[in-house]
């Protein structure tokens, strides 16, 4: 069961059928630019979306809002370096501004990354720096149906390749990204952690942890990892944050904060490169662009996440939606982790061609039946077209992306969302495709606009 009470509530926003359908249609079929009080179970992102805790709130009560040297900050700080043992940690308002800073001050045009997925603000930014974001997950990922207990690993074999055939573009930084949220949320084993670091050190390239969800990462290593079952997830946590040498952290998810982030680095230089440009662009060394009030409950956010009655129901919630899922007859992402179930909607909607974007049709349909928000991870977020709309490149499959977001719904929810999916379920065919009628040339999925075919 939950291991707390509910203190404080928000009502729904309930709306008839028709409401949506004419909200569907004003946003281009996008439903990313959806009004939030047009929406009734928002599973768009887990990102922000958390609900506080009484402690949490209290915290940034007793927030120090002094412009430089706060009581707020140097309490962050003293929790941050014991978490991740990092001599140099810096907050920044929320992770691709952390990553903005550390890519700026860390690479060259014509570099690589190389990791185990970037997510896409993540590559963005590498890619804003001129250089290259390689991805290379582990083969079993390829298998959505399997139960291969660490789907999140980077291929080891492939990125000691790219690290000695590195060429024209040298590898400038080893991202893994824990747990890995664009290759289905699938966690990362701490032997594939240690070999990761291992190769890296070898070519002297550093190794950086997108630590965004480093207590979800954790909780799935004491229960999947064998060796780790008697360890407490955040022991977990530490051990994994010191076998890097540093991280890009967005506290909006195990932060459990609405709005936060941070870099953390052992190279002096290097700290002292971002903390130049910290400065400039998010906000003095101590509160980068966050309030004395939110570094306070992000403080205190980061101590509860690695709670393991937290994490354990976490776990169980989420697995409680993949077993309605799948009793309806659809096919998720296997084996469920924490912060998101990824539907299979390839496989539901084999009539429409990635062309036609099964993921947004689903997408489109949870809306128009459930009032529900998710998010496409198919060829509309990674394929690509010519001028004349043609496939250039689709996916390798067509998902939608079930966020959950932390604390804020319950199983009767989870129990609406499995409905809805089920009544779809019975009617597929019913589903049609869209067309894209408009779109920008950067993360195209924020902004596109559709019509259906
Ligand atoms: N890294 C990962 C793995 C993420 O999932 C995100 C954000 C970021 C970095 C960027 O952090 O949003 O604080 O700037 N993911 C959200 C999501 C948006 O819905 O998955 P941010």
């Amino acid at each position: 069961m939950e291991p707390y009470r509910i203190k404080v509530v928000e009502p729904l926003a309930l709306t008839t059928r028709p409401q949506r359908e004419a909200a569907l249609k004003r946003v281009a079929y996008n439903p990313f630019d959806l009004r939030a009080d047009e929406v009734t179970i928002d599973l768009l992102s887990d990102s922000g979306t958390g609900a506080i805790s009484a402690d949490q709130l209290a915290a940034g009560m007793r927030g120090d809002e002094s412009y430089a040297g706060s009581r707020s900050f140097y309490r962050w700080h003293e929790v941050v370096t014991e978490l991740t043992g990092y001599p140099h940690v810096l907050p920044a308002h929320q992770g691709r501004a952390a990553e903005r800073i550390l890519f700026s001050a860390l690479l060259k045009p014509g570099d690589t990354v190389v990791s185990n997925t970037h997510f896409d603000t993540t590559r963005a930014n590498v890619e804003l720096t001129g250089c290259r974001a390689l991805d290379l997950p582990c083969a079993e990922a390829r298998d959505l149906d399997s139960d291969y207990p660490f789907k999140g690993n980077i291929d080891l074999a492939a990125l000691g390749q790219a690290l000695e055939n590195a060429g024209e573009s040298p590898v400038a930084a080893v991202l893994m990204t824990v747990t890995n949220n664009g290759g289905g949320g699938q966690p990362v084993s701490m032997e594939n952690l240690r070999g990761a670091a291992e190769l890296a050190r070898r070519h002297g390239v550093p190794l950086i942890l997108d630590a965004a969800r480093f207590a979800e990462n954790a909780w799935l290593v004491t229960r999947r990892e064998p060796g780790y079952q008697d360890r407490t997830p955040r022991q977990v946590a530490e051990e994994a944050f010191r076998l890097a040498d540093g991280c890009v952290v967005s506290a909006k998810k195990d932060g459990i904060v609405h709005i936060g982030g941070f870099i953390g680095l052992k190279d002096p230089e290097l700290a002292e490169r971002c903390n130049g440009l910290l400065i400039a662009t998010e906000g003095f060394s101590t509160y980068g662009g966050l309030s004395g009030r939110d570094l306070e409950m992000m403080t205190q956010g980061l101590l509860e996440v690695t709670e393991p009655s937290y994490l354990a129901e976490r776990e169980e919630a989420a697995a409680y939606l993949a077993d309605r899922i799948r009793s309806v007859g659809v096919d998720i992402v296997e084996p469920s982790g924490l912060h998101a179930l990824y539907v299979n909607a390839g496989r539901l909607l084999p009539h429409i061609p990635p062309h036609q974007y099964p993921g947004t049709a689903l997408m489109c349909e949870l809306y128009l039946r459930g009032g529900i928000r998710s998010a496409e991870l198919g060829s509309l977020y990674l394929g690509e077209e010519d001028e004349h709309g043609n496939p250039v490149r689709s996916a390798p499959y067509e998902l939608v992306r079930l966020a959950l977001p932390r604390r804020v719904y319950t199983r009767s929810h989870y129990d609406h969302v499995a409905r809805t999916l089920g009544d779809i379920a019975k009617d597929p065919g019913s589903v049609h495709g869209y067309r894209i009628v408009g779109q920008s040339p950067i993360l195209r999925h924020f902004s596109i606009r559709l019509e259906p075919v």
